[in-house]
């Protein structure tokens, strides 16, 4: 008999005089949704969920038979509350599987949390390596990427532009960190370097200061990592501090990912790299994006991929499981085993949970990311010191 979740045995426990069967199929599921819903990455968040809930939806509310049920928890971005919140969901709520959540700091708690409690995770964007390297286990995955993937592959590009050497400019936590150095590696393989990093705390904004000491830096290119909020307003702070035009910017994706209606004419042919971008020609895609702006009244992004990715990923698991999230083994051997058939485009998971995935080469461009290339084709993370126990 497969192992059986702390909920499952409280649902049949409570209910011992009614027929079992009965229970297994009415009995929901519940599926604690971390995320953030206010903050610099509130946008993220709300893309995330509402991808989520069209993908419940479309699957008719049912995973393995069972109703679901969402239980959406305001995360702020605050590393702090991260484990009060994980608490919450999993004690007082008593979720059968966690999705989150945006941001690296912050989702380290939920890792701990499905590593302890052998509760299935599915992370939708936090990219924070540790996940999926030295802390990865069986009930860890990620239907996102490292932070590391996008910068490496916006490093290579720059290298093969004849970029010689380059400076990153970021917030001072681990997506930043990991981001940089993924761009050090891009950079690298094609015989580029990395000068110098530039830091401000999260989530501030007030970039001036470091603007003021790129020009000085002896580089030719930049590269960022922002995104949300904090993204808007660096970009629009750099083309005002009238650096375009001396000093290149490029970046992660997540730069101009949802927010070029508010960044304007500032964004204007920035490239960037990334595992999604306008104009991906496939009909899952532009099935996605159709049904996701009438469902949402969203545009879709990167965010809205992931979020109905990661609901993918978890029916898949539950419907292998029949709907038992506590059977971690037969769980992830049936995520591992598929192919997830992303409006990205088809993408496996590593060995370590991560996608494999092609990141593309994108420039904006009349309000959209839109793809001129492949910045590193099917790349999967280094998953360096992961060992599944
Ligand atoms: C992160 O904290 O991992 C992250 C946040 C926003 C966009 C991409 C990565």
């Amino acid at each position: 008999m497969p192992p059986i979740s702390r909920r499952s045995m409280l649902v049949q426990g409570t209910a011992a005089t009614l027929a079992m069967p009965a229970i297994a199929q009415t009995a929901s599921l519940k599926i604690g949704l971390m995320l953030p819903f206010s903050g610099t990455y509130a946008a993220l968040g709300e893309s995330i969920a509402s991808a989520f809930d069209m993908r419940v939806k479309e699957l008719g509310g049912k995973m393995a038979g069972r109703p679901v049920e969402l239980i959406r928890v305001d995360d702020e971005s605050d590393p702090a509350k991260a484990p009060s919140n994980v608490n919450r969901l999993l004690g007082r709520e008593q979720v059968d599987a966690l999705v989150g959540t945006v941001h690296s700091g912050v989702v380290m708690a939920l890792v701990q949390a499905s590593r302890e409690q052998q509760v299935p995770l599915i992370i939708p964007n936090a990219g924070n390596a540790a996940a999926t390297r030295e802390l990865c286990a069986p009930s860890v995955f990620r239907s996102s990427f490292t932070n590391w993937q996008p910068a490496y592959g916006m490093g290579k590009v720059l290298a093969a532009k004849g970029v010689k050497k380059a400076a990153w400019v970021t917030w001072a936590y681990a997506a930043g960190k990991e981001s940089g150095d993924g761009f050090a590696d891009g950079l690298k393989s094609g015989g580029a370097e990395l000068t110098k990093v530039l830091t401000v705390p999260f989530p501030e904004t007030n970039f001036q200061p470091l603007l003021a000491q790129l020009p000085g830096l002896g580089v030719d290119a930049v590269g960022a990592f922002f995104a949300g909020g904090g993204a808007i307003q660096f970009v629009k702070d750099y083309a005002a501090a009238g650096l375009r035009d001396k000093l290149p910017l490029y970046g992660s994706g997540f730069l101009t990912e949802g927010v070029l209606k508010p960044q304007g004419a500032a964004a204007e042919g920035v490239q960037t790299a990334l595992h999604y971008g306008d104009g991906i020609d496939n009909p899952k895609n532009i099935a996605f994006r159709a049904a996701f702006k009438s469902f949402s009244n969203r545009d879709a992004d990167v965010y809205a991929v992931q979020g109905y990715d990661a609901a993918q990923m978890l029916d898949i698991g539950l419907s292998a499981t029949k709907g038992n999230a506590g059977a971690i083994k037969d769980f992830a051997a049936a995520i591992l085993a598929a192919t997830i058939d992303s409006p990205r485009g088809p993408f496996t998971l590593s060995p370590s949970h991560n996608p494999v995935q092609t990141i593309w080469l994108r420039e904006a461009k009349n309000g959209e990311n839109r793809v001129i290339g492949v910045a590193a084709e099917k790349l999967a993370d280094p998953g360096t010191g992961c060992t599944m126990t």
